[in-house]
């Protein structure tokens, strides 16, 4: 038996920290969507009891460190499942670059498998376990858009923001996220304000969405690398209506209503930068596409 899951990029249309906390992990608020950059997933029924992960990227992980793996292997644990999975990825969401490509990767395996071995947990038991994978899983596992608090795990759905086009702008270089929560410093940082957001997505209200984009993790990464900053200013200068980094990056996207603006910011983006993307935020229900 065999399954098709797709596994959406997400982009961060705001990430704020309020403290860092005792355990660690930062206190978050952030408003996040799919968009429709997706990975491919094709699962396995293996009637042994093991996980195969493979990949043809050279940019995935093999065997325990990859998130897709120990999505797998969580589950099995968790409900002491004697069953196996062959998973084959792929890889189309560029890798370490603030687009949650592995967390979800890991939740389009917890959904799979939720199908393949008939297990009928719920959405939200699903995202407690991807929890125990990492922060994102959670919000890949509800996908459309949502708010996230907590450590990244507290999710509120919220209806698709307005239409728009999403170029996304991924520059060679490869961000550690744990990197750039330690180098944060919270004093005298502007913070977005997460309220005002949900309201203009809630009211479907572009411009105050395209006014109220903000990250506060681009404190740490645009001063680490400028040159992400100058992607940031060149897609203001080519006409978007926000621009601003996903995650801790270096992944930049603009936002655009128009497609003759999207093709302006598109087309005078790839004579200098590779891997340039012009995507669709997903509306509720067009993310999964599961065969
Ligand atoms: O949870 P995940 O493994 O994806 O997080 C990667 C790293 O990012 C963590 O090890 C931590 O350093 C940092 N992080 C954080 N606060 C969060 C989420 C992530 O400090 N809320």
């Amino acid at each position: 038996m065999k399954l098709h899951v797709k596994a959406p990029a997400k982009i961060n249309l705001t990430l704020d920290v309020l403290h860092k906390r005792s355990d660690g992990y930062h206190e978050l608020e952030m408003v996040m969507t799919t968009v429709d950059l997706a990975d491919r997933l094709e699962l396995t029924l293996l009637e042994e009891d093991r996980i195969i992960v493979h990949s043809e990227s050279r940019f995935v992980p093999s065997g325990e460190r990859n998130l897709a793996y120990q999505a797998a292997d969580m589950l099995k644990r968790e409900l002491n499942i004697r069953k196996g999975v062959e998973i084959s990825i792929e890889k189309h969401i560029p890798v370490a670059a603030g687009l949650a490509g592995g967390s979800s990767d890991a939740a389009a395996v917890l959904r799979g498998l939720n199908k393949l071995w008939n297990l009928r947990l719920s959405l939200h038991e699903l995202a407690e376990i991807g929890a125990k994978i990492g922060s994102d899983v959670p919000f890949c596992v509800y996908g459309g858009t949502a708010l996230a608090k907590g450590r990244g795990e507290i999710i509120t759905p919220l209806p698709p923001p307005p239409s728009c086009w999403v170029i996304l702008a991924k520059l060679p270089i490869g961000v550690s996220t744990a990197e750039v929560y330690e180098n944060l410093s919270l004093d005298k940082i502007e913070h977005p304000n997460t309220e005002i957001m949900v309201e203009a997505i809630k009211n479907n209200d572009y411009f105050t969405m395209c006014q109220n984009v903000g990250n506060v993790l681009e404190n740490v990464t645009l001063m680490r690398y400028p040159e992400v900053a100058d992607i940031k200013e060149d897609m203001l200068r080519f006409g978007a209506d926000a621009a601003l980094m996903s995650g801790s990056g270096p992944t930049v996207y603009a936002l655009a209503r128009h497609d003759s603006r999207m093709h302006r910011i598109y087309n005078g983006l790839r004579g200098f930068c590779r891997q340039v993307y012009a995507v669709r935020i997903l509306g509720k229900g067009e993310e999964w596409g599961d065969s």
